[in-house]
């Protein structure tokens, strides 16, 4: 990195000549998106097949027409001439790459130096729990309700340094959570010995939300009694809220919050992100990957290098401004509504178990439910599947689930269907 800065010295204008984004990329795509028709014309901006149901876009999206007009411009003009746009001298790399925090710092209400970028949540999850540093009497404590991502991410760091993880049970029936119990059980658990408190948002397994801002207090509330070395870092798996819940970063009061934008918020695939609640570098994390920016501060330390997908990479931006655009209290509202209408169609049918919480204090965007009497859910979701309706059926930490994330690209019509066609098979 250091001849790279060395080379920065020189600054070469470069930059200043590189071609400027055709019209096409404009924020604002043809059709409204405000109104009666926000969302009929959002969807317009999506290429998915409109004769599917598409209930697991949760999984990985489909790009939107501003993102991909924006893929498609750089790569074209990485094609062009690669060499170009990777000139240190032009700093281009840098200044796309700055852009980008520019928008999720908008977006996460943060300073765009607190983030750094990503390919995924699960990148991000192995540099964060990978790098933090532990004495080796510390432990990390986390839950039973985590994704594989970061379970296989602990069973690494054990194996690897020995660290001691464990791991509690916050609920058995997800549809009975209380932040009370929550809180509770977090609180009891803490020991001295607690350096990371690892969380996620939102649970993949059961649709849970999580009270994290309420998590996070708590654990400022053990911290006022603790040195720098033994305070409690608070880690959060945010990639199920992010795109979904009507958030800024300090509501959260954690201080990693790692997400992929390639899921609820739209962005390229391959690419998330982390955010640190401060710009510095902390002593207690090393970094996993060398990175090719700047290498000054958390964002540019902490954003792995190598030469990447940057068409990809360059073009999350993109998705920041269309959630902007919408309005993240808005986007929050309408997922909700069609989470709660499916819920409520749930329950009307009494051979269906809604496993989500029904409250959207502790949901979000999953609809989650089983045929009752049913251990194997695979017959339904597959007969879902065969009829065009995407959803999936997993098992995990709440039991067979059939997994339905109804979000902006859907309507009520759709959950209408969708139930209608479940209940000839039941
Ligand atoms: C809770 C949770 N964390 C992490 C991941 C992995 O996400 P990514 O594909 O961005 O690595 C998933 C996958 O959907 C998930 O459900």
């Amino acid at each position: 990195m250091t001849h790279r800065r060395t080379f920065l010295k020189h600054a070469g204008l470069l930059a200043a000549s590189l071609p400027l984004l055709p019209q096409a990329l404009a924020a604002n795509p043809a059709l409204p998106l405000n109104g009666a028709d926000k969302w009929r014309n959002l969807r317009q901006l999506f290429p998915q097949t409109p004769e599917v149901i598409h209930f697991s876009n949760f999984l990985i999206t489909t790009h939107p027409k501003p993102v991909q007009d924006s893929i498609d411009h750089y790569r074209a003009e990485l094609d062009r001439n690669p060499a170009k746009w990777m000139d240190w001298h032009s700093q281009s790399e840098w200044k796309r790459e700055a852009e980008v925090r520019d928008w999720a710092a908008r977006y996460l209400e943060v300073k765009p130096r607190q983030i750094a970028l990503t390919g995924s949540t699960t990148e991000g999850l192995g540099m964060i729990y990978g790098g933090l540093q532990l004495a080796a009497h510390q432990e990390i404590l986390t839950t039973e309700h985590e994704h594989y991502s970061a379970n296989t991410t602990f069973d690494l760091r054990e194996k690897r340094q020995g660290t001691k993880v464990r791991k509690l049970r916050l609920f058995d029936d997800p549809w009975n959570i209380s932040t009370d119990q929550v809180l509770s059980t977090i609180d009891q658990a803490i020991r001295p010995e607690t350096r990371v408190l690892g969380m996620t948002w939102v649970h993949s397994g059961s649709g849970v939300k999580l009270p994290i801002g309420q998590i996070g207090e708590l654990v400022r509330k053990h911290n006022r009694n603790r040195d720098e070395q033994s305070r409690i870092i608070f880690v959060v798996d945010g990639v199920h809220g992010f795109g979904v819940e009507n958030m800024r970063f300090a509501e959260l009061n954690c201080d990693y919050f790692i997400a992929g934008t390639h899921k609820w918020m739209f962005g390229p695939r391959g690419t998330g992100l982390i955010c640190a609640a401060t710009e510095k570098m902390p002593a207690h994390l090393v970094p996993t990957f060398a990175t090719f920016s700047e290498d000054e501060d958390f964002a540019t330390i902490m954003t792995p290098g190598g030469y990447h997908s940057f068409e990809h990479r360059w073009s999350v931006g993109k998705a920041f401004e269309l959630h902007l655009q919408l309005g993240k209290a808005d986007v929050q509202a309408r997922i909700h509504q069609l989470n709660d209408y499916f819920k409520q169609r749930v329950l009307d049918l009494p051979q269906l178990q809604l496993v989500t919480p029904l409250s959207s204090e502790h949901s979000a965007g999953f609809t989650f439910f089983r045929v009752k009497k049913q251990e194997d859910q695979d017959p339904y979701a597959n007969y879902l599947i065969e009829n065009k309706v995407m959803v999936d059926a997993v098992y995990r930490d709440a039991g067979p689930v059939i997994r339905t994330a109804p979000g902006l690209l859907n309507n009520e019509q759709e959950i209408d269907r969708a139930l209608a066609l479940l209940q000839k098979k039941l």
